[in-house]
């Protein structure tokens, strides 16, 4: 009998609501019996049925698992450097089928597909691999670093660079990527500023958005996207003095105010994971947090993807004094929140015991295995456990990947000087290209640059000759990077005196930014200014061209240059972009998204500070107090001209939405991008707010002559509201401003 005549059946029998009611239990046993895994043979698990939910799916295999095989899930392991297949059978045989994940550097699908058989044929269950890598500015088409990526301002692009690595990564086996780092960092002797983006927390929360989109995609099922992880969650930019794993002093507002709001956007833009920090957190350890693990992700965010710890971080709360074994390191990060332990194998060697002797609920065990095996079903891991092993060719670098990479670096790039119109140059122009840089190809990737190569990356020297061919061209390295060598200045200087203007490229290399590679100064190596100052003798414009992986101090170097254009670390488009502005085929919109010390005694400085007491003093008695270049600053070859800012009303209650308006002309003879960043000024509240806010930006191209409307539509709740040091959204009567550039209108909220 059908369920639609023993529904009929039952109608006519006993009248509508007895009937109704037997239906449901009817359709009740049919769902019960369908998701219990008492009731399904082993030959046909529910876990195994691609058409069962998720959910169910979980459900089931969690309940037939042993203890061992759940920890497995909780483990992740590195393994890599033998590229061989044929060879690696060693490295292989030591990770057991059952391991939860593997940091796999390799790039070859094959090797991947040989471990992720094994796991598939010689473990009990079948449970699949989670294979995961630093896919940080690219798996091959390397693109600019994401500090630069944050000076483009267009979300748009860095989510298409982002779904570019993610179809290379997918292709090649990688199925995570540890990124997007989204820590508001505002200490740029910190040398992993060069992977976030910026000091500003709104904007690193779209950016968050963004790559989480590009990632992720709108199905991790599919075969072109990976798993997201953001971090390292929370606070890490704050390490102090710059240091890289250092204590940070964070207090709850600030927590609130600066660091956590990139990792909430990236939560409620779906990320399906969250790595935990190394750092400290005022006295209780990033991977032994509760209050920012447990009760503020998992509980009030609702997030149920699953955190990672950073490599070592559980072993390491041992050094960080607040366990005295590794079983208590291990008990304090699982029952903090920390799912998936990465690399020290503490899980694996102390979770059984922990469950044993009732140290640790086995509810919280399953709670972190059904995590990670959710996303594993998402990643439809357990219905197409292996990527197809296509050519390389076909995988990587393709033109379109190229188109996307080139972009980003193009918008990224920004130009920070530019007196008299030095730049564009007339492509007749004799230029001698100096400098350490100038033939880099290396050096113009930047730190964590997955399976990018530098022979790939076209270097600013190639890239300045195909774009200026009638241009006589010609080239002194001057120096090196740093050291203490000057006998290459004099051939610098012959060079520099045949030209009509001299192109310098210095900057950092790949390895003085990125993890664990802070400095106490963040101006160029005294050999590099050297070399400008001798430079600026012979009275011949110098284009800077910086490629460096944080903001530098330039205070001494800035008035001997003419023009300054920051190019950060590129990728493999290399000296494309700038050659392009150089040459004027490319009119530059970059604008910064870290602020630009005059001199490093300035650190910290970013825009957003709180107000103080007396704001006319407290200013520096031997330097500047202002920064070199400020946040948000960036120039372009034509003009714009901003009007007035129009509201559509001066006074709105807290649900009223308000729209405010500037129309913006381009003035100059050629077509620019500009954009708008709207801040927020809240002078008088319960807790004291910065002097002023970013809540929105946009991006829009502006032809030569005309004007474009920009338009902020203001959402009290989301715009003016700030969260407290208990988490709780405050929005505040009262009068607010709001500022576009130099112009600012006054509006004010009522209840
Ligand atoms: C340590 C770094 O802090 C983190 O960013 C990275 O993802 C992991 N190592 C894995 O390589």
């Amino acid at each position: 009998m059908t369920s639609m005549q023993l529904n009929r059946k039952l109608l006519n029998r006993s009248g509508f609501y007895k009937g109704f009611l037997i239906l449901v239990i009817f359709i009740l046993l049919i769902v019960v019996s369908c998701t219990s895994s008492e009731n399904r043979d082993d030959e046909s698990p529910v876990y195994k049925d691609k058409n069962a939910p998720i959910e169910s799916r979980v459900r089931d295999l969690i309940g037939r698992m042993t203890i061992e095989e759940k920890i497995y899930q909780l483990t992740q392991v590195a393994f890599g450097k033998n590229m061989n297949i044929n060879n690696i059978g060693g490295e292989m045989d030591k990770i057991p089928p059952e391991m939860g994940s593997i940091i796999y550097v390799n790039q070859d699908p094959a090797v991947r597909n040989a471990l992720q058989k094994k796991a598939i044929e010689d473990s009990r269950l079948g449970i699949p691999i989670l294979f995961a890598n630093d896919i940080i500015h690219g798996f091959k088409t390397i693109y600019p670093i994401s500090l630069g990526q944050a000076c483009s301002w267009n979300p748009e692009i860095v989510k298409q660079a982002c779904a570019v690595a993610a179809k290379e990564s997918r292709s090649s086996g990688i199925d995570w990527t540890f990124s997007p780092m989204v820590d508001v960092a505002r200490d740029p002797r910190w040398g992993r500023v060069a992977e976030g983006y910026g000091e500003d927390p709104y904007a690193n929360a779209v950016f968050s958005i963004a790559s989480v989109q590009g990632y992720q995609g709108d199905d991790l099922g599919d075969e072109n996207t990976i798993a997201a992880c953001l971090k390292h969650y929370v606070g890490y930019g704050a390490s102090e003095g710059g240091r890289d794993y250092v204590y940070t002093e964070i207090s709850k507002q600030t927590l609130w105010d600066t660091y956590l709001p990139p990792f909430e956007a990236g939560v409620n833009a779906g990320a399906a994971t969250i790595m935990s920090g190394f750092h400290d957190i005022s006295g209780v350890p990033a991977s032994a947090n509760y209050y920012t693990l447990t009760e503020v992700l998992k509980e009030k965010w609702g997030f149920n993807g699953f955190v990672v710890s950073d490599w070592n971080s559980v072993k390491q709360l041992r050094s960080q004094g607040v366990a005295g074994s590794d079983r208590e390191a291990t008990l304090k990060a699982i029952t903090a929140g920390v799912d998936m332990d990465m690399a020290d194998g503490l899980y694996l060697e102390n979770v059984a015991e922990l469950i044993k002797d009732g140290s640790l609920p086995v509810a919280r065990l399953d709670d972190a295995v059904s995590r990670v095996l959710r996303l594993k079903f998402q990643l439809a891991l357990f219905d197409r456990p292996y990527v197809l092993e296509v050519p390389e060719e076909e995988r990587y670098l393709l033109p379109e990947y190229l188109l996307v990479a080139e972009k980003l670096a193009e918008e990224s790039t920004v130009l920070l000087k530019n007196e008299h119109k030095t730049l564009p140059i007339s492509k007749k122009a004799s230029l001698a290209i100096i400098g350490p840089m100038a033939k880099e190809q290396e050096n113009l990737l930047g730190s964590w640059s997955a399976h990018g190569e530098a022979k790939d990356v076209i270097s600013i020297y190639e890239a300045m000759q195909q774009e200026f061919p009638d241009s006589k061209i010609i080239y002194a390295k001057g120096c090196d990077f740093e050291g203490i060598d000057k006998t290459g200045f004099s051939e610098a200087l012959n060079v520099a005196r045949k030209a009509e203007i001299v192109v310098l490229c210095l900057g950092e290399k790949n390895s003085w930014s990125g993890e664990n590679a802070s400095r106490s100064t963040i101006s160029l190596p005294e050999i590099q200014e050297d070399l400008l100052t001798e430079l600026s003798r012979l009275n011949k414009p110098i284009v800077l061209l910086l490629t460096n992986g944080r903001p530098l101090e330039l205070g001494r170097i800035e008035p001997h240059c003419q023009s300054i254009v920051e190019m950060w670390q590129p990728g493999v488009v290399g000296g494309n972009p700038v050659a392009g502005i150089i040459s004027g085929r490319i009119n530059p919109s970059g604008k910064l998204a870290m602020t630009f010390p005059f001199a490093t005694g300035q650190i910290p400085i970013y825009y957003n500070m709180r107000q103080q007491g007396r704001p006319r003093s407290g200013k520096y008695q031997d330097i500047t107090t202002e920064p070199l270049f400020e946040f948000t600053h960036g120039l372009s070859y034509t003009s714009f001209k901003y009007g007035e800012l129009k509201a559509d009303k001066d006074t709105i209650t807290k649900t009223e939405k308000l729209v405010i308006d500037i129309s913006v002309s381009n003035i100059g003879d050629r077509d620019g991008a500009e954009v708008v960043h709207w801040f927020v000024t809240d002078p008088v509240s319960t807790v004291s707010r910065p002097v002023k806010e970013l809540r929105y930006f946009e991006k829009q191209m502006i032809r030569a002559g005309q004007a474009n409307v920009f338009r902020f539509e203001i959402d009290p709740m989301r715009d003016l509201s700030y969260v407290d040091e208990l988490g709780n959204r405050m929005l505040e009567s009262g009068e607010y401003y709001i500022s576009v550039n130099n112009k600012k209108v006054k509006i004010s909220l009522i209840d």
